[in-house]
């Protein structure tokens, strides 16, 4: 089947261009002036942008974390990543304390494979490093698991630095990347004991144990510790200006380092872990915590000059009912936000047409560079002949109101209720089938994909 998307304008990572597109089945076989029509159906694209097909790399579906479970499943949480704009996610498999790499990778196929509607692909969290982890390595590249994470907080999962070192000499010889959660637990854990001993049980605790320095010192040793191991590395969900400053310093000797933020630090201020209904507050509670305006604006202009190079989601979605087991513990309050259905209109609204980013950088940060760090260029990020027919046509025109009543994720709440897009999405396509029309999905069957090394 071929189809022809007439009369837009294709945005990569580069530029813009007015061009007809034409797909042939999955993929795209042209991109020109007046491509011809026959035997296609025609999708006329007058006045709109099309994208590629965004990719989140950041995504926890069916996580089992707080005692509970995540909101969203890969059914629910594809489903909201397609309409959203999103048509790969890599979600962060991880294995159960004390298992293998093998079983967490198990796990995962058994919670994605068949459920999820968009193409996906897993990192693998690695926790310990023992030789049964060690000789896993070599298996998962195999697999197609390029990219791994590790963090240097949440006692369930945190690894030491030691450990770090040995997973990232392991990871240098098989020319691969790791992504890191960077804050320092043991300060953390003292901050928390001391709120908890003087009776102060507020959600505004929350930012205030987890300050901007203690992730900032998690970033620098994470710096040291990869200039020794002498292997390039990931920062994922980076929050502020501090830490950007750690990764710059890095840089200066020479450090190959890549750098993730996601909209929550980008759009929200920390005003929202001070609201008077405790609830409204808590459904901010993520970690690292939002920041302060200065530390958007730091991000917005480390996009701008490509200091940072992806804005992924970290979707971990809690109902209201969850978020409520953390009533008379903050630290009980399960962390994350939802953001997958939100982010490719967010980052239009707050960085394309607020005049923070052009479209070739949100292009860049949402699709072109993540599917080079983690091994899918040019199969996906690109609209060009014989990549993936992933494609988001976007309507700059047009507007509408995000309300979590509307939307697809199991979330019973946004964290950007109430706001007004600049733009809207109009249709998703994912490998040449029509994901989403205005709003509407239809059935749609993802894809496990095999990565390859990094790119970027
Ligand atoms: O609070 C958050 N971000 N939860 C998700 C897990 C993580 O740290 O990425
Ligand atoms: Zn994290
Ligand atoms: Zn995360």
């Amino acid at each position: 089947m071929k189809t022809l998307f007439r009369g837009g304008t294709v945005v990569t990572g580069h530029g813009t261009r007015r061009a007809d597109v034409l797909l042939d089945g999955e993929t795209v076989a042209a991109v020109g002036r007046d491509l011809p029509a026959e035997g296609a159906r025609v999708v006329d694209c007058a006045g709109k942008l099309l994208l590629p097909g965004f990719i989140d790399a950041h995504t926890h579906f069916d996580l089992d974390v707080c005692n509970t479970t995540t909101a969203d499943d890969f059914a629910s949480g594809s489903r909201a990543a397609l309409r959203g704009g999103t048509t790969t996610v890599v979600d962060f498999a991880c294995p159960n304390k004390g298992e293998t790499l093998h079983q967490g990778l198990r796990l995962w196929h058994e919670k994605a494979d068949g459920k999820c509607a968009c193409d996906y692909g897993f990192h693998m969290t690695i926790d310990d490093w023992n030789p049964t982890i060690a000789s896993e390595i070599d298996d998962m590249y195999d697999e197609g698991i390029t990219s791994f994470k590790m963090y240097m907080t949440y006692p369930a999962m945190m690894i030491g630095d030691e450990a770090i070192y040995h997973a990232l000499r392991k990871l240098r010889e098989k020319g691969g990347i790791s992504g890191f959660h960077c804050e320092n637990s043991g300060v953390i854990d003292a901050l928390v004991s001391e709120r908890k001993a003087a009776g102060d049980n507020g959600v505004w605790c929350h930012p205030r144990v987890r300050p901007d320095y203690l992730e900032a010192e998690a970033v620098g040793r994470l710096m040291r510790i990869a200039q020794a191991a002498d292997v390039p590395v990931i920062v994922v969900h980076t929050t502020n200006a501090q830490a950007l400053a750690e990764i710059r310093a890095a840089r200066r000797r020479g450090q190959k380092v890549y750098v993730e933020t996601c909209p929550q630090y980008l759009c929200l201020d920390d005003s929202v872990y001070d609201k008077e209904d405790w609830l409204e507050s808590a459904k901010y509670v993520c970690s690292p915590p939002i920041r302060k305006k200065a530390d958007q604006d730091a991000l917005w202009r480390a996009l701008r000059t490509g200091e940072v190079q992806t804005i992924s989601t970290d979707h971990c979605s809690f109902t209201t009912q969850q978020k409520l087991a953390g009533r008379d513990d903050f630290t009980a309050i399960p962390g994350g936000i939802p953001g997958v259905e939100t982010r490719g209109e967010l980052i239009y609204t707050y960085g394309v047409a607020a005049g923070r980013m052009t479209l070739p950088g949100m292009v860049r940060a949402l699709s072109e560079n993540p599917a080079k760090l983690y091994g899918m260029f040019p199969c996906k990020g690109v609209i060009a002949p014989g990549a993936d027919a992933d494609i988001v046509v976007y309507d700059p025109e047009a507007h509408h109101v995000l309300h979590a009543a509307d939307m697809v994720s199991r979330c019973d709440y946004s964290p950007y209720e109430g706001v007004t897009t600049k733009g809207s999405i109009a249709q998703v396509w994912l490998r040449g089938t029509l994901a989403v029309d205005h709003g509407q999905l239809r059935p749609t069957v993802g894809k496990y994909i095999r990565r390859g090394k990094c790119a970027l």
